[in-house]
């Protein structure tokens, strides 16, 4: 039985600490702090928990969690637009793949429309296959911004030493993508104008030796000048798909509306 809430009380943040680190194995630079965690619920971000509760007698165990700060969007000639930027979401390595992401997500959504808020962004690494499929496909957020080595380099063990280049998953909330996508329905496949980028399975084993890590950074690099001339021709990230060989494929096309 895995619950999802907020988390309240000095101990429950500390347990999203302790996730924090073993999740990225960041160094002290990187860790973002339990005071911030704290700042952020008294602002109008949110910091949900998984709990497994299967062990009776003993107290919930924090096996995921998910946290976001409240931003303001300013766009020329509206009025400014309050969103939610999630910062972090981790699950426990055993509990992967159980959909308690998805549920960590998706109890976001739920808390940030019941207060009015449509808008919610984070930044992922589009070579990081699986955080791109949840996303883009089972979440139905779509991404049209690069940005090169955005947090500089990183003590994160998932990084593999590379630069941290991102893409911005913009996740309008009350939008038909977005419903359609949390309820499991597929989006429509690639029309004429479309385009694809692929990232190859191999990807994490690249990252992660010494001897292929310039393969993976040659991905990195091609993908980057590729993600770049596609948003400025005006194309979107709307769909992704993983063939038989679980290589990840971007598909991009115009948007048009939401
Ligand atoms: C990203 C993360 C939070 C996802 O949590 P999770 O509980 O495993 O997510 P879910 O089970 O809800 O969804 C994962 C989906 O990816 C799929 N998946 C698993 N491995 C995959 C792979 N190598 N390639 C593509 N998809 C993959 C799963 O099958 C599942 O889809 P399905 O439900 O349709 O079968 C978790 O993997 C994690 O903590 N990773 C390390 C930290 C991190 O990268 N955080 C995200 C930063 S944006």
């Amino acid at each position: 039985m895995i619950e999802i809430r907020p988390c309240s009380g000095f101990e429950e943040l500390d347990a999203c600490i302790r996730l924090q680190i073993e999740t990225w194995g960041y160094d002290e630079s990187d860790i973002i702090p339990r005071k911030v965690f704290l700042v952020t619920q008294n602002i109008g971000g949110q910091v949900f928990g998984a709990f497994d509760s299967e062990i009776a007698g003993l107290p919930q165990r924090l096996v995921g969690f998910a946290m976001s700060l409240p931003g303001v969007k300013f766009r020329c000639g509206e009025a400014p637009e309050p969103y939610l930027h999630s910062h972090m979401l981790a699950v426990r390595e055993p509990y992967r793949n159980q959909g308690l992401g998805t549920r960590l997500k998706r109890e976001q959504w739920l808390e940030a429309l019941a207060r009015g808020i449509r808008m919610m962004e984070w930044t992922f690494d589009p070579l990081e296959i699986k955080n791109s499929f949840l996303n883009i496909h089972k979440l139905g957020a779509v991404a049209r911004r690069y940005l090169e080595n955005f947090y500089g380099v990183s003590s994160s063990r998932l990084q593999g030493g590379l630069p941290t280049d991102r893409l911005v998953a913009e996740w309008r909330l009350d939008s038909p993508r977005t419903k359609a996508a949390l309820d499991g329905r597929a989006s429509a496949p690639l029309n004429n104008e479309g385009e694809r980028i692929v990232v190859p399975a191999s990807i994490y084993e690249w990252k992660n030796s010494e001897r292929d890590r310039e393969r993976a950074r040659a991905v990195q690099l091609e993908n980057r000048c590729r993600f770049q001339d596609a948003f400025a021709r005006g194309l979107v990230v709307i769909g992704f798909t993983r063939d038989a060989e679980g290589n990840g494929i971007f598909e991009l096309e115009p948007l048009h509306g939401e």
